[in-house]
């Protein structure tokens, strides 16, 4: 396994070797989610690549960009392990060098849920994927649907500026209890992590009832909330049952695919999760 830091560097590894190459983007700190990517990609295609780098862009004024957990060393191990052939960790100015301006805005799809709340974050992930793409050449790029809007948000943008990298979406990765795996998760204390199985609970009810036939938009999120309002550690920011496609959130009955999904706090840690219904 090759670890380059430069843009240049990364290159010449990458031409130096034969066969398709799938991308794995992530901010490091890996956990069991990031390597499910890893180990699609490394099915899928002859060589893998997997960037590290928390991307300033992409942080918002009140987000620490320096409290982002990291753990390189271990990163690089668990990446060895699995048999990665190049991993790209690049500084914030290799990605960014002085007079940077260029940026792509996707439009009304990174416009709410997570874009109403981190003004600008859709706006950094678009760009530094973008580089990334740009970068890297793969025939193929894997995204977590755990970040259902970051998915939505990579795929117009492949889609309107005609990336020729193919976009892989792999299903959420989670704990025994349910709990979707996250880099935030550290974050939790004990009393909340067992609090926070409310969210995936609450999800779930939600595609029982779905199941079930219910198709009031206000009855689906009525079930995921009375769920985590049992919850005395949780406070809700947001529960929404969206248009899968648009992000539009949905009034009266579900009728077409939809995205429920939801972000709460605990304590430090602000969570999120969803699942998809009528798939
Ligand atoms: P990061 O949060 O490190 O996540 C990297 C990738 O891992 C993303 O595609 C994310 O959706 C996926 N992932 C995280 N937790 C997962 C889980 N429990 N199950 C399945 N996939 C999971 O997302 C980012 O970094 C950044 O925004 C990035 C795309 C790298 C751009 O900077």
């Amino acid at each position: 396994m090759q670890t380059l830091h430069t843009i240049a560097d990364f290159r010449r590894a990458h031409a130096a070797l034969a066969g398709s190459l799938g991308l794995v983007p992530t901010m490091g700190y890996l956990h069991e989610g990031h390597l499910t990517l890893v180990r699609r990609a490394k099915a899928e295609n002859d060589r893998v690549a997997v960037s590290i780098f928390v991307n300033p862009t992409q942080c918002g004024p009140t987000e620490d960009l320096a409290a982002y957990p990291r753990d390189l060393d271990r990163d690089l191990a668990l990446l060895r392990h699995e048999g990665v052939d190049l991993v790209f960790n690049p500084s914030p100015a290799e990605m960014y060098a002085p007079g940077y301006e260029a940026f792509i805005d996707t439009g009304r799809v990174s416009q709410p849920l997570e874009g109403q709340r981190r003004p600008g974050h859709f706006r950094g992930v678009a760009t530094v994927v973008a580089k990334l793409f740009n970068i890297a050449e793969a025939q193929r790029a894997y995204f977590g649907a755990k970040d259902a809007q970051q998915v939505r948000v990579i795929q117009r943008m492949a889609r309107d500026l005609d990336v020729p990298t193919a976009i892989i979406v792999v299903p959420t990765v989670r704990e025994a209890d349910g709990l979707a795996m996250s880099s935030r998760n550290v974050y939790l204390t004990p009393l909340e992590r067992i609090a926070a199985r409310c969210l995936s609970r609450g999800l779930r009810l939600a595609e029982e009832r779905y199941a079930q036939g219910e198709r009031s938009s206000d009855a689906l999120r009525g079930v995921v909330r009375q769920r985590i309002a049992g919850e005395p550690l949780a406070v809700v920011d947001y529960i929404s049952l969206a248009d899968s496609e648009t992000l539009a959130e949905v009034e009266g009955r579900v009728t077409r695919p939809a995205l429920l999904s939801l972000a709460v706090r605990f304590g430090k840690a602000r969570l999120i999760d969803n699942v998809t219904l009528g798939e």
